[in-house]
């Protein structure tokens, strides 16, 4: 990637999409972007496998949904930019009629947005460029995609932690889900202080200071709350490493999937 070769897209502080990029191996960063992901590793070793398992977290969950629960349709907030087994392509593989809509507020993603959108011919795939703080405007923006009065699994992975405000947060998820049907899915990870996360109060700390949208950790019990009212599947709020996996284990970072009843 050259550096300046979108007008809107910084160079000279580091971007959380493209951070997150270069933790799962990707090409997508710049050299303030390594610089601060490095320094973030050596107070928090595990962000990379809490990155990695986030992403498989995420293939799992999308699998049983398009799989097992029959949902066919997705609302992924907090996209990223293209790696592998995206959203559509994990939920087309299984049911090629799928339609996702991909909502992310950074230049870069943006950028990349074109990639994202050759999902399979039946289904659909499309990108908004949108903040996750204005949960109205998603609404309005993804009615002509989505059909609202069918099962939609709204994906909300490593984004919440970019709302600040817990009741805010919480208002978001509410919004959003209070306009989807019955049988609609929540999926959620978050980054925790808890299991053996200790080591993040540090990390983000520097991260606030030298990086870009500024995080926050939060509790199971912050994360349940996120959840209420709807029911959470089984095993419930763990380890997204230890969610529905074959090798389960303790990283961080908490993953759920819940359905409205
Ligand atoms: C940690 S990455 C997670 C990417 C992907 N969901 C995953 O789990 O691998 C967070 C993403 O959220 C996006 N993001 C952060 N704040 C946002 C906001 N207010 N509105 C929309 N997207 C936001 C970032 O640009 C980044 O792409």
């Amino acid at each position: 990637m050259t550096a300046g070769s979108t007008g809107s897209i910084r160079t000279d502080i580091a971007h959380n999409a493209r951070v997150w990029n270069y933790w799962l191996g990707g090409k997508d960063n710049y050299p303030v972007d390594r610089a601060v992901g490095d320094q973030v590793v050596s107070m928090y070793p595990s962000i990379g496998e809490v990155a990695r398992a986030d992403r498989a977290f995420l293939g799992r969950a999308v699998t049983y949904l398009a799989g097992e629960a029959g949902v066919r349709q997705f609302l992924d907030i907090g996209t990223g930019l293209p790696t592998a087994d995206n959203t559509h392509e994990v939920a087309q593989r299984i049911a090629p009629g799928s339609r996702v809509v991909y909502v992310d507020n950074d230049p870069i993603v943006l950028a990349h947005a074109r990639a994202l959108l050759t999902g399979s011919a039946e289904g659909v795939t499309e990108y908004i460029d949108a903040d996750a703080h204005h949960p109205d405007r998603i609404l309005a923006a993804i009615e002509p995609t989505l059909d609202l009065s069918r099962p939609v699994a709204v994906m909300m992975l490593g984004i919440l932690n970019f709302v600040l405000d817990t009741d805010e947060a919480r208002s978001i998820v509410r919004t959003l889900m209070a306009a989807m049907p019955s049988g609609s899915h929540l999926v959620l990870t978050h980054p925790t202080l808890e299991l053996g996360g200790e080591g993040n109060a540090e990390a983000m700390e520097f991260w606030n200071k030298n990086a870009t949208p500024p995080i926050t950790a939060r509790s199971r019990e912050e994360i349940a709350s996120f959840l209420d009212g709807l029911e959470i599947l089984e095993p419930g709020i763990v380890s997204c490493a230890s969610w529905r996996s074959p090798a389960p284990r303790e990283l961080a970072q908490f993953g759920a999937v819940a359905r409205k009843p």
